[in-house]
């Protein structure tokens, strides 16, 4: 045994206690002290069961995720948990698995290979591999059917998603819920257990091998559907249908070539990076550690239009008070509307109790002045983007914000320094920048000003997390680190229409390559006058004889906006029903024609490489910059705010996946600049892998 397994013996029972901080997670020398523990509890007469159980907050969480990157590259051999698990389950004295906070992955893998499991009414049990893009690697497949049945075991692996001490009751994976100290409760019910059960001799709630087929048919369809070009869920899927037809020991065997299939492919690489990417990006290199972090009690927003009132939802769902006023009783009407419609969509879909949707509606507070402002610890600006409306909005918010307040601007695109400069605080004047639908989208890129204090970005990051959004970090420049980028790949889209592509081929080639929607449709739902209008802002900033994207212009100089005017790229039906739009394509002919612009066939993989090659390269540039600290900064932008498929791990590591000087070989053959440092790291050994900006 060793430091992470601790034993006691109390009444007869030996007490085995995880101790891997901070989630117990399966690391090496955890399984293996738990299966010395189990023997010795075995080989020791006074012992008569055995309880397992997490210390500190939770119970196992899971295998050591960082162990997977070791066995790909080689460093390690192959993962040997189930082997481990099922000595654990050969055991000849009762072992009751004793579960608080969450049981996933390996641990719920764990618990199973225990005779019994109790646990609190809070927790929670699951088998979410699926999420880092593999399947339950330690008979979880097989495990779970055979307590939870066929259908259960199928959606739990397939999607994911946890389920709560409640269901897991019910559903038959645990066997009772715990009220009171857990391992009282645990010693107890080991003392009267009724003895050994092993979970791999039950087969009462197998489905018939007929019956896993059409289930597997019905769950492999839909998670195509919710989890469009991931390999794991139909592999997990076929793995519990396997569980049907093949003897305990064979199922293993099947689940554990389809788990090292799953490792060893990029998606999984991809989504491990992006489940150490979220934790990544929450920390800040260079800022102060002694950074006071403000506490949000309050807020209070101005603009009640789509994003505002968006953004009180955020707020009101996390418990914090606000108040969104706007300019007149129609505009806050209207807003409020809004919200309520939200809501009451909630409740129909059976997201939100209707008491849950009431209590949050009325932490949302309409008002049509500041009243009320002085109290608020967090002030956003909402108003319609335009730099001199903004402006003026921070003197009026300057000049009735209580000192200490953090006063953000929801902007996209504009100059954070700018904005500050209208107050007398500019050190307390910070980015918070949502993403559409705000309540829905997990994204906040949080932009610091040249002035922007620690403490103000620590807070913006603390509250980020409140707000159960993932705050990342971007410096300022026009359209920060997401929309800067945005910008460089919707560019190349319309350029390649203006060079003879139709708008449908470039959105059917990126959707099919993952992306959650293809640029077009992205512009036709955003509304086409936005880059418009930015574009004609910014037109004197244009370098001379450079070719820009403009055949858009022509769409929007006739008021096709896209959705909202029931033509753009494509018409639109009064269901919002989409079809090409031809004499749009129409315009972009004439449009080449008169510029004298080649046209010629584009093949998907030219697509893909032209527009994902210059999110690359832009996102290079603004590392060099600063404006993002890390490439994996990029990513989570990626893919938490711009529907960049999770399973190809964001721009930069996908990047990194083809290959810089593959990269840098495409960049030079289309003309484009180089980034300098997408130049430098194609010569050098390992990519982006590491570099930060600081
Ligand atoms: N392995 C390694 N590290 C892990 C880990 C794991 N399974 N789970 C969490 N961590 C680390 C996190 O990276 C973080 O590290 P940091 O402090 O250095 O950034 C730290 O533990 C705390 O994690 P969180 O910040 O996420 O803590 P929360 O309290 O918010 O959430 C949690 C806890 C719900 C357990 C969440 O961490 C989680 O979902 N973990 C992943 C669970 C999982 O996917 N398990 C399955 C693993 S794969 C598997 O088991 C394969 C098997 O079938 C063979």
């Amino acid at each position: 045994m060793n430091d992470l397994i601790l034993t006691e013996r109390r009444d007869g029972i030996l007490v085995v206690t995880v101790n891997n901080p901070p989630v117990n997670a399966l690391s090496p020398g955890v399984p293996e002290g738990l299966v010395a523990a189990v023997k010795a509890g075995n080989a020791e007469a006074a012992v008569k069961a055995i309880v397992i159980i997490g210390g500190g907050k939770t119970y196992i969480a899971g295998a050591d995720i960082k162990e997977f990157g070791k066995i790909t590259s080689g460093e390690r051999g192959g993962i040997a948990l189930a082997p481990l698990l099922r000595e654990i389950e050969d055991s000849n004295k009762p072992v009751v698995m004793a579960i608080h906070g969450t049981a996933l992955g390996g641990g719920l893998e764990t618990a199973m290979a225990g005779h019994y499991r109790v646990a609190v009414a809070t927790a929670q049990a699951g088998q979410p591999e699926v999420k880092l893009g593999i399947i339950p690697g330690a008979a979880g497949t097989q495990r779970l059917p055979r307590l939870a049945g066929t259908a259960k075991a199928m959606e739990m692996c397939a999607f994911g998603e946890p389920v709560s001490a409640q269901d897991a009751l019910a559903a038959g994976i645990i066997d009772e819920i715990v009220e009171g100290d857990l391992l009282e409760g645990a010693i107890a019910f080991a003392l009267r257990t009724p003895g050994v059960r092993r979970t791999r001799d039950l087969t009462a709630k197998l489905a018939t091998p007929e019956e896993a087929e059409s289930l597997a048919v019905a769950v492999k369809a839909t998670a195509a559907r919710k989890m469009r070009g991931q390999k794991a869920p139909l592999a997990a899927v076929e793995c519990v249908a396997a569980a049907s037809r093949l003897p305990f020991d064979e199922g293993c065997e099947y689940e554990r070539a389809a788990f090292e299939k799953c490792l060893f492919d990029v998606q999984s690489k991809s989504m491990i990076h992006a489940f150490f990417g979220e934790r990544t990006v929450a920390k800040i290199p260079g800022l102060s550690k002694d950074a006071a972090i403000a506490g949000v009690k309050r807020a209070a927003i101005t603009g009640a239009g789509t994003m505002g009132g968006g953004i009180a939802m955020v707020y009101a769902n996390a418990g914090i008070p606000v108040l969104l006023k706007d300019v007149s009783e129609e505009a806050l009407e209207r807003g409020m509307a809004t919200i309520r419609g939200n809501y009451e969509n909630s409740v129909r879909k059976g997201r939100l109790t209707s008491a849950d949707a009431e209590a949050r509606l009325a932490r949302i507070t309409p008002v049509l002045t500041y009243d009320g402002f002085d109290q608020a610890d967090v002030v956003v600006e909402a108003v319609f983007e335009n730099l001199e409306l903004k402006r003026k909005t921070f003197a009026e918010i300057d000049a009735v914000a209580r000192p200490g307040a953090i006063l953000a601007s929801n902007t996209s695109t504009l100059d954070i320094d700018a904005i500050a400069g209208a107050t007398s605080r500019p050190e307390w004047v910070i980015g918070h920048h949502y993403f559409s639908p705000a309540n829905v989208m997990r994204l906040l890129e949080i932009v610091r000003g040249k002035a922007t204090s620690d403490s103000v970005i620590a807070s913006s990051m603390e509250l980020a997390r409140r707000l159960r959004k993932v705050g990342v970090l971007a410096g300022n420049c026009r359209g920060f680190i997401g929309n800067r980028m945005f910008g460089a790949y919707r560019g190349e889209a319309v350029m390649l229409v203006e060079e003879g592509a139709t708008p449908w081929q470039v959105d059917q080639a990126l959707y099919d390559w993952g992306m959650a929607m293809g640029p077009f449709a992205v512009g036709d739902l955003a509304g086409l006058d936005v880059g418009w209008r930015i574009r004609k802002e910014f037109r004197h900033l244009e370098i001379a004889g450079k070719r820009y994207p403009e055949a858009e212009d022509l769409l929007c100089e006739r008021g096709w906006f896209g959705q909202k005017t029931g033509r753009g790229w494509y018409e639109y039906d009064a269901q919002r029903n989409a079809s090409p739009n031809d004499e749009a394509l129409a315009l972009a002919r004439d449009y080449a024609a008169q510029r004298k612009i080649n046209q010629k066939k584009f093949t998907t993989d030219e697509i893909i490489e032209r527009t994902i090659y210059a999110l690359v390269n832009e996102g290079a540039r603004l590392l060099e910059e600063g404006i993002a600290i890390r490439p994996v900064d990029i990513d989570m932008v990626y893919l938490l705010g711009y529907g960049f498929p999770v399973w190809r791990g964001g721009p930069m590591f996908y990047a990194g996946c083809v290959g810089l000087p593959r990269v840098l070989d495409a960049v030079k053959r289309f003309e484009w600049e180089p980034a300098p440092l997408l130049a430098q790291l194609a010569s050098g050994p390992s990519g982006f892998t590491g570099w930060s900006a600081r």
